[in-house]
């Protein structure tokens, strides 16, 4: 038999990627307090990561976790529709649900799996039979969102980033459609905040299905943390479906979706990502409703911490004449474009003491490789400041090299 390898196929694919320069490595990055890791044998302040509260290490977590664990042991050992929702489960779904003003919260595991999950369960003509539903999407929508409307088999119409008028020409191309528009609240690599009013309206006249996946928006934005939907004024009529991550703001693991009671049952009858997975560990779930009491409270004032740092960062950078781009949350990219220029930039960074990773394609579209700089509550402002001189720095080569 003459069949072609897949090995062989996969393999070129990879060496591929590796002539662009565009192969990504894990590296161990061990944790200090302050938002510091220890890479390599050095310390590194990360400006990187996703967590904009500082609070995956607190104290109240930490305690919550090992105090469930003791109770209940690590492993859930089944899925929740089998015998692994516990006590801490459901008291999460039902906290997460008040927090963010919607009837009901389902968990999943990751917020991949909540994007796949649910947009197959929503759309999918394995559950809905033959006619393909329609998914509106922006360009700049995170990857699972995209994957969830292949898994569904749905048509997917992307629209042009942020530009609501051509998400409505979108749905009115296919009027007789049932149709889904989805969008990230805050976009992971561009960290501007997506039109979510004037989509909402888009959707309520066209009768389409209104889903924000908000998970860089849930903790840092809208009245206690509730979010980008919140911020935005919008409740759970202009917003049905609506999807957050526990991983980022939150400081812990998981995600949930959270709508109307009937809807979200629905999720959970055809959702393959929640039926067919062993439930998260009850004492992350612990964990993370000690974790949603500090997000809700904010006693110690997280939200305003990383506000003044996001100003402190942007008015250095503007100081220094870098081209920032349009985003008040805690996501600040810096776009060098060619992908060396970004790897070269984040090699002098970590010399430097910083762990800022450089952003490439096909994570963000060719010829916008970017540092993505993020801001949290746990960094000093004398770090941001020496992350701003670092900067200038480069920026100071930069110029000298181009003349
Ligand atoms: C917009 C968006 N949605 C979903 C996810 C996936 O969430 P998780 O890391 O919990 O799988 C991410 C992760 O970066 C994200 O940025």
């Amino acid at each position: 038999m003459n069949r072609p390898g897949l090995r062989a196929r996969v393999e070129a694919a990879r060496a591929g990627r590796e002539q662009e320069g565009l192969l990504r490595r894990a590296r161990t990055c061990d944790v200090l307090g302050g938002g510091r890791r220890v890479v390599g044998g050095r310390i590194l302040t990360d400006f990187c990561g996703n967590d904009y509260l500082g609070l995956a290490g607190h104290r109240d977590l930490v305690a919550a976790l090992t105090r469930a664990a003791s109770a209940e042991g690590v492993g859930t050992g089944a899925a929740h529709l089998v015998s692994g929702h516990r006590g801490e489960h459901a008291a999460l779904e039902h906290e997460l649900a008040e927090w963010t003003g919607r009837q009901r919260a389902l968990l999943f595991s990751t917020g991949v799996m909540a994007n796949l999950g649910t947009l197959q369960a929503l759309l999918g003509t394995a559950v809905h039979g033959r006619e393909r539903a329609l998914c509106v999407q922006d360009r700049l929508n995170h990857a699972s969102l995209i994957d969830g409307a292949s898994l569904a088999d749905a048509e997917l119409a992307r629209y042009p980033h942020a530009d609501a008028d051509a998400a409505a020409r979108q749905l009115d191309a296919r009027p007789t459609r049932p149709a889904l528009l989805a969008t990230d609240g805050v976009f992971s690599m561009d960290g501007d905040v997506a039109p979510l009013a004037r989509l909402a309206t888009v959707c309520a006249e066209r009768d389409a299905l209104f889903y924000v996946d908000d998970a860089h928006g849930l903790g840092v934005l809208g009245p206690r943390g509730a979010g980008s939907v919140a911020a935005a004024g919008l409740g759970a009529r202009d917003v049905p479906v609506l999807m957050g991550t526990l991983g980022k703001a939150v400081g812990c693991a998981g995600a949930f979706i959270a709508g109307d009671a009937d809807l979200i049952e629905a999720v959970a009858q055809f959702a393959r990502a929640y039926i067919y997975t062993t439930a998260m560990p009850a004492a992350l779930a612990a964990a993370t409703r000690a974790a949603l009491r500090l997000v809700r409270e904010d006693v110690d004032g997280r939200r305003e911490r990383l506000r003044a740092n996001v100003a402190r960062f942007r008015a250095g950078a503007a100081q220094l004449g870098l081209g920032l781009m349009p985003s008040d949350t805690a996501i600040q990219p810096l776009v060098f474009g060619a992908t060396t220029a970004a790897v070269d930039a984040a090699r002098q960074l970590e010399q430097d003491g910083f762990l800022v990773v450089a952003i490439r394609p096909p994570t963000v579209p060719r010829g916008s490789a970017r540092l993505r700089v993020t801001l949290s509550a746990a960094h000093t402002p004398d770090r941001i400041d020496a992350l701003l001189d670092a900067l200038g720095r480069l920026s100071a080569r930069r110029q000298a090299a181009a003349v």
